[in-house]
């Protein structure tokens, strides 16, 4: 069964059970600052389960692009680690619960698909010592049983596998998931194997429920939703690679073009890479999650998403460079073509594409020689006179040949000139230095500590295009608006998000009609008014409970991880929990306009004002 027809399978079995089919969102979710990308369908759902918005029905069906990076490390290494991969979700937003999701799910996989059903298994929460405040789930089991799953095949775990949220916060629940007997070949062969070992045999094919039943707080705290709801979700590439029998995600039809197009385009030396194999998948699950990061306009950065769209593309030019694969552009085409029928904004983004691909490559190919010269020059300078801008400590130690070389030095040059640690160690090797035995615990050490120390500072980006005096000045209009908005509106208003760019500014809030002109004249005219009166901005830290008790605004608190936040006053016209950068007084930001006014989904508004 080829890939789409799963998915149009899956979407056409939902709809016959009054799910509505929902357009999927972008891979960077807009207005939610605690996520970096779509990791899940639900992502875009969050409100609702929250009860903050209203669903456009009750029962939701689609397939979702996602980007997972906590095993970007573990991609190529084995047979189904992904970056990028659709998910397939179907939802309940306060209405049908366990029972009737995991009946929905049964008949899907067994009727639909066919699995057999003495081939599924199914896992649910039974409790977990080190959270006693979640109770075990006492009813799924017996649904299971009762839908015909053999009672042998339902195994209770922990916390680690059927627990699941998007994140560190946010709504969440005990879930429920199927996995598929693979055969004993597959096995480890111990007599308790069963879904939960780590041994290949039993996989997991889909997250039948997550039960979102509380709201996570930051402090680690369950605080109950105000109704239940169902969550679920299955990678379509796993559904693709069980029913199409391959043994590999990267051998479904899905992948198939690609890397087939890499092998053509590849030569290693006779035959000669190790894990070739694993490099051409490698290759093929970051080019591939690329594409899609492009078309959804994240460009190379040093930070956030940009960061791992260039972690990404750098990592497929090293393994490139392995098997003398030339040029990556040449593989998004690849990507495009087999992806333009579901996905048809990829044709036209296909040149951008190819362009920010080929420009990555030639500045990483720039920074590796730079970054092969400073080497040089270390070494040359031997450790005493070393001209590296390394603070501490200095370079190797002991002398000569003898110098050994830290995991503190290569995170300075991984850090420097965005060489990966492999290259830089690899160049030190070939200089005939010695690597220190310790040397990816140092590494990680230094890379720790280099976090730690950009941590408050990365605390706030929000939003925010640069830190340029505009944005800055935008920036600190959001505030303004937001006030001004809940004097004119109502308490009820409350930003969901925002978009500085040094010639507007975007505001997302809460609120369900359109604002009439009268309304927004008075919110141009209470903002302008504290222009004029040219206040002063402080701010004061604080711990966010104290803040929040001052009444501050702190509708992002989640993003605040720290116990101190700073609470940013304009003078006592607004009081906010905030950590972006502000201008000291207001009166010369100029004059504040909306230039327009639109819904962004039910109960939602976006502004987009502009200061002249
Ligand atoms: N959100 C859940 C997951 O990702 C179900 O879709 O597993």
């Amino acid at each position: 069964m080829k890939a789409r027809e799963i998915q149009e399978k899956f979407l056409h079995f939902f709809a016959e059970h009054d799910h509505l089919i929902v357009p999927q969102i972008s891979l960077v979710p807009e207005n939610d600052p605690t996520l970096l990308f779509t990791s899940a369908g639900m992502v875009a759902f969050k409100p609702y389960f929250l009860g903050l918005e209203k669903p456009p029905h009750p029962r939701l069906v689609n397939i979702q692009r996602c980007l997972r990076t906590t095993d970007i490390d573990r991609v190529g290494q084995n047979a189904r680690t992904l970056s990028f991969f659709e998910m397939l979700g179907s939802w309940s937003i306060g209405d049908y619960f366990k029972e009737e999701a995991i009946s929905l799910a049964w008949r899907f996989l067994t009727e639909v698909l066919d699995f057999a059903p003495d081939k599924l298994w199914a896992t649910y929460f039974a409790s977990d010592s080190e959270y006693p405040q979640i109770p075990p789930d006492q009813e799924s089991a017996g649904f299971w049983q009762a839908v015909g799953m053999d009672r042998g095949h339902i195994v209770g775990l922990g916390h680690k596998d059927n627990f699941w949220r998007a994140g560190n916060v946010g709504p969440c629940g005990p879930s429920t998931e199927v996995y598929l007997d693979r055969g004993r070949s597959f096995g480890c062969g111990k007599k308790n194997c069963r879904p939960g070992c780590d041994c290949d045999r039993f996989l997991e094919i889909w997250n039948a429920g997550v039960f979102m039943q509380y709201n996570q707080t930051l402090k680690g705290e369950y605080e109950p939703l105000p109704f239940n709801s169902v969550d679920t979700g299955a990678g379509l590439e796993r559904l693709a690679m069980v029913l199409q029998k391959k043994d590999s995600v990267f051998a479904t039809d899905l992948f198939a073009p690609l890397i087939d197009k890499i092998t053509s385009l590849s030569k290693p030396v006779n035959g000669q890479v190790k894990n070739e194999a694993r490099l051409v998948n490698l290759i093929a699950d970051h080019v591939r999650a690329s594409t899609f990061l492009i078309a959804d306009d994240v460009l190379p950065a040093n930070q956030e998403q940009g960061y791992i769209l260039r972690r990404l593309i750098r990592r497929a030019i090293d393994a490139g460079d392995k098997i003398s694969l030339i040029g990556l552009e040449g593989l998004a085409s690849t990507v495009v073509e087999g992806y333009q029928f579901a996905y048809p904004y990829l044709f036209d983004k296909k040149k951008r594409i190819e362009e920010v691909l080929s420009d990555e490559e030639e500045r990483y190919r720039k920074a590796i020689s730079r970054g092969r010269k400073e080497i040089d020059l270390v070494i040359k300078a031997g450790p005493a006179q070393t001209k590296t801008k390394i603070t501490d400590p200095v370079i190797g130690t002991g002398s000569g040949s003898k110098r050994i070389i830290s995991g503190k030095e290569v995170f300075y040059f991984t850090q420097t000139f965005g060489l990966p640690p492999e290259l830089v160690k690899e160049e030190f090797r070939k200089r005939g230095l010695v690597l220190s035995k310790m040397i990816d615990r140092e590494f990680v050490a230094a890379q720790k500590e280099h976090q730690q120390k950009s941590r408050s500072d990365k605390k706030f980006r929000g939003g925010l295009a640069n830190d340029s005096g505009r944005v800055v000045a935008y920036h600190t209009a959001t505030h303004l608006l937001h006030q001004a908005l809940r004097q004119v509106l109502g308490d009820h208003v409350r930003q969901t998000g925002s978009n500085i760019t040094s010639k507007r500014l975007r505001f997302d809030f809460t609120h369900s009609q359109a604002l009439t002109e009268e309304e927004k004249a008075k919110i141009e005219k209470i903002i302008n008014q504290q222009i004029e009166a040219d206040l002063p901005v402080s701010f004061e830290e604080m711990p966010l409970s104290r803040a929040q008790k001052k009444g501050a605004l702190a509708f992002f608190a989640d993003r605040y991880q720290q116990d101190e936040v700073r609470v940013y006053k304009i003078g006592d016209f607004s009081k906010e929990v905030c950590g972006g950068p502000h201008l000291k007084r207001i009166g010369k930001m100029g004059r504040f306009s909306i230039i327009k006014e639109q819904s962004v989904g039910s109960g939602k508004r976006r502004i987009y004002g502009i200061l002249i």
